[in-house]
């Protein structure tokens, strides 16, 4: 039983496998291409929902300060990934440097805590991008008919609003979805333009905004200890700062597990190491210039949009606890009336294409489960004229629609950010165990001072983790025990390692 389920992949059978059904691959992407994608990938619901979400629940104005906290964590993490995207550079990502390194229970556990980085995190984006819609046509989407039946609200009149169904986010995830089974790749073009209209947006926002900053609104920086809960109309408490992650700086670290989520997508660029002209220069570099640019971004970001608005604004619902950037210029940045709604067809875009590649990213997750035999054949199948995994596309679009619909966007989103923070838990361990247990295979780049970065990659991240709701981390348990059940029911009989 235990050399079963600790049974690795051996590495050159692997890269040999990979060497076959992949073959077109060319190698055409220059560093600059890889920060792209990065930042075509990371920049999103994370920055545009959760920044206001952190200030508003956990961090204040210090929410510039979770932000470094969470890049920090990142950074760890990031390097690591660099190591084994150059070393293994195949898809699958986190999945399979662990079916190499740690065996395939560990594999199977990483692969089913993706599916919640990846078909969460689209599910996520897809409720964010359901929001942002709704502002853009005036609020003219019912309430019922855009929330998740988890969520309710009293207006300003007593009359209680409950939702049903999220419809919007329902049918992007049914376009993209069909999207993808077309074929459409992004190409480095369309993805260039995305991000090169997302990063204007933010820039814009922040020079523009910079003059509208209110000093007061950053006294005092961090949420004081006894700030008493808020409640809404009918009296329900929305936000309770008495936890210790709540206020002062245990929000803060609070704060940087909820916009962890912002910097969720850099290790999509990893990927891509089987593209990249020159991975073992290129990869650190895409990896972590990518996370650079972000988190500058992130940073001036959350200083204006905690300048213009009070982080009060952020947790009440009349006001900009939904849709928070349109609801700061609207409100507060007279004048700039079109700058709200540019930067909500900005942002519905550019959630698409995080959307897109989350989607994508879990159809290649499932594709190599599917291949190894740990989950059915059907995940794997092509299609006959788009050679696209199309089954799997649609099985996908069910579950991530299902949550999309009728669960609420911060469950969804805490849930993203437990499964990324666990893979890259366990992929900072798997590169120092990989260190000692096969020093010999050659490492095109090789992560800095380890074990000390991969050491703090698994402490930083399983902070964080500690940080979460505990309602999300019940959930996240409930969920990998589900999968080991399923592991030890299905898996491990059709592994093909076993056979
Ligand atoms: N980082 C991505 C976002 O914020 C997932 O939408």
């Amino acid at each position: 039983m235990a050399r079963k389920i600790f049974a690795k992949k051996n590495l050159e059978l692997m890269m040999a496998e990979t060497a076959d059904s992949e073959k077109g691959l060319q190698r055409t992407l220059t560093a600059g291409n890889l920060i792209a994608l990065g930042i075509g990938a990371i920049i999103g619901a994370g920055l545009f929902v959760r920044t206001a979400a952190a200030a508003g629940q956990a961090a204040g104005p210090a929410v510039t300060i979770s932000f470094i906290i969470a890049a920090v964590g990142c950074a760890f993490a990031g390097l690591c990934y660099a190591e084994f995207a150059a070393m293994i550079p195949i898809s699958g990502s986190a999945y399979a440097y662990s079916y190499v390194t740690m065996g395939e229970l560990v594999a199977w556990i990483i692969g089913w805590a993706l599916i919640m980085e990846y078909a969460l995190g689209a599910a996520t984006v897809s409720i964010a991008w359901s929001e942002y819609l709704n502002k853009l046509l005036g609020g003219q989407i019912p309430y019922e008919w855009c929330h998740s039946p988890f969520e309710s609200y009293t207006d300003s009149l007593g009359v209680l609003h409950s939702g049903m169904v999220n419809a919007p986010a329902l049918v992007i995830l049914l376009l993209l979805t069909m999207l993808l089974i077309k074929g459409t790749k992004e190409s480095a073009f369309v993805n260039a333009i995305i991000v090169f209209i997302k990063v204007a947006i933010v820039l814009l926002f922040i020079a523009i905004g910079w003059q509208f900053i209110d000093p007061a609104n950053h006294i005092p920086y961090m949420i004081p200890d006894g700030t008493p809960p808020v409640k809404d109309n009918a009296g329900k408490i929305i936000a309770d700062y008495s936890g210790v992650f709540k206020h002062g700086w245990g929000g803060v670290v609070g704060g940087a597990a909820i916009v962890f989520f912002a910097f969720i997508g850099f290790d999509a660029v990893s990927t891509a190491a089987q593209e990249a002209k020159n991975p073992k220069r290129d990869m650190p570099i895409g990896i972590l210039g990518s996370l650079v640019v972000c988190t500058i971004l992130y940073l001036l970001f959350g200083h204006v949009l905690t300048g213009v608005a009070n982080w009060k604004d952020f947790v009440d619902p009349e006001k900009g606890r939904e849709a928070s950037v349109a609801y700061a210029i609207s409100q507060y940045m007279i004048g700039y009336g079109w700058l709200a709604t540019a930067v909500t067809v900005a942002i519905l875009a550019g959630f698409s294409s995080v959307i897109l590649v989350m989607l994508m990213g879990q159809s290649r997750v499932f594709y190599s489960m599917s291949n190894d035999g740990l989950i059915p054949k059907v995940f794997g199948e092509l299609h006959p004229k788009y050679r696209t995994p199309y089954k799997a596309n649609w099985l996908l679009f069910i579950f991530v629609g299902l949550f999309a619909a009728f669960v609420p966007g911060h469950i969804a989103g805490d849930l993203t950010s437990f499964g990324t923070l666990f893979a890259f838990v366990l992929v900072s361990a798997g590169v120092w165990i990989m260190r000692v247990k096969n020093p010999e295979i050659p490492r095109p780049f090789r992560a800095p001072l380890v074990p000390f970065v991969s050491t703090m990659g698994v402490l930083v991240c399983l902070g964080m983790i500690v940080a979460l709701d505990a309602q999300t981390l019940k959930v996240a348990f409930g969920w990998m025990i589900f999968g080991i059940i399923i592991y030890f029911g299905y898996s491990q009989r059709n592994s093909k390692l076993h056979k």
